[in-house]
């Protein structure tokens, strides 16, 4: 049986591990524990999966709760992918946010089909300044 938690924190081995095994570790800077302990720590709202003691599944999300919703690592272990997790994942992440609230994401190449499947809508103006180019 597969329960969720909204205010339980991961440490920095449970959020690498889980992210190895849905493979989005690859795209995700697991080999760097500053960044992982960051990500860990300043993420406003994560939401996980559990099979007993194993996360098996995590949104981990950046948020002022009112206006806008980063979602920026949605993961699933490949044990239990397409069971509907990540789709309760994203449902429970919603349900922290305010009536005004969008949920915004830029989609890994293994998901880019996924998202418009669960209800998304594509955006073709969606930007990004990569952190060694200054803006100007
Ligand atoms: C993408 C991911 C989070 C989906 O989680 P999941 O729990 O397997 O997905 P769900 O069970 O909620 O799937 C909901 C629906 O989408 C479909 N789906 C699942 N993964 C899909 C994919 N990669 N591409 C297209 N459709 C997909 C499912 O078949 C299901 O459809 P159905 O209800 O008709 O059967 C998971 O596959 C994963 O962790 N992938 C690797 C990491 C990754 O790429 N994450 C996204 C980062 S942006």
């Amino acid at each position: 049986m597969i329960t969720y938690a909204t205010t339980r924190r991961l440490t920095p081995t449970e959020f690498i591990d889980v992210l190895t095994r849905s493979t989005l570790g690859e795209r995700r800077p697991i080999a760097d524990p500053e960044a992982i302990a960051g990500m860990v720590a300043n993420a406003d709202l994560t939401v996980t999966a559990w099979d007993g003691d194993l996360c098996v599944g995590v949104a981990r999300s950046v948020t002022d709760f009112t206006y806008c919703c980063y979602l920026s690592d949605l993961a699933v272990d490949t044990a239990y992918q397409r069971q509907g997790i990540g789709v309760e994942l994203m449902a429970r992440t919603q349900a922290q946010l305010g009536p005004r609230c969008n949920l915004i994401l830029l989609a890994a190449p293994a998901a880019a089909d996924y998202y418009g499947r669960v209800g998304f809508d594509p955006h073709p103006r969606c930007w990004i300044l990569p952190r060694d180019r200054r803006p100007g």
